[in-house]
């Protein structure tokens, strides 16, 4: 996910829905101390144990966050990362959502949306299912796409990670 991203050293990145961060970190190491990555969530619990893990990472910080309404100017990130949020999202949001990570990029800035891709296998699909609920088991990311290149964003790649990740990236042009 961090190499499909594209950051560069130098770049400022959010990272929405960070979860505990460990993406954000990821990222903030890839842009180097001249860089920067944001992490937010609306999470204080997994805000808190990100900051502990991100200790001795000055360029690497977190936020109270919804991806909804980002809090930041036009243009301001040349990245935008999110893994494994979208889902949470109720789908009338996600647009709002996608809306929001191409407003605050810069022209020419990329975005990565990733998220859960239900097994192949019918067995293992029910399996993820039983475990963590029927979102997981359908998950409609075949959906991200279309809301990527909805939101304004060109140039549009799709990929599948091992062992359960599609993601998707895009230009704002
Ligand atoms: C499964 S976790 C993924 C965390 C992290 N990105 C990762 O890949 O491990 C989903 C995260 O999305 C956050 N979340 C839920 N609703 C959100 C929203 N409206 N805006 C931003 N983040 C949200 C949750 O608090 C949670 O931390």
């Amino acid at each position: 996910m961090v190499e499909d991203g594209g950051a560069r050293p130098g770049d400022r990145v959010l990272d929405v829905g960070c979860g505990t961060g460990y993406l954000t970190w990821l990222m903030a190491d890839t842009v180097t101390a001249t860089g920067s990555a944001l992490g937010v969530d609306p999470s204080p619990d997994v805000l808190a144990h990100a900051r502990r893990r991100a200790a001795g990472r000055p360029n690497c910080t977190f936020e109270d966050g919804i991806a909804e309404r980002l809090d930041a100017p036009e243009g301001t990130y040349d990245v935008v990362v999110t893994s494994l949020m979208v889902h949470h999202l109720p789908e009338e949001a996600r647009e709002r959502a996608a809306a929001e990570m191409f407003r605050v990029l810069r022209p020419g800035g990329r975005v990565l949306v990733a998220d859960f891709r239900p097994p192949g296998n019918p067995a293992a699909r029910h399996l993820v299912g039983a475990i963590t609920g029927p979102v997981m088991e359908t998950n409609p990311v075949h959906l991200i796409e279309p809301l990527v290149r909805g939101a304004g964003f060109t140039a549009t790649t799709a990929g599948d990670l091992h062992p359960w990740i599609h993601y998707v990236t895009g230009t704002k042009p």
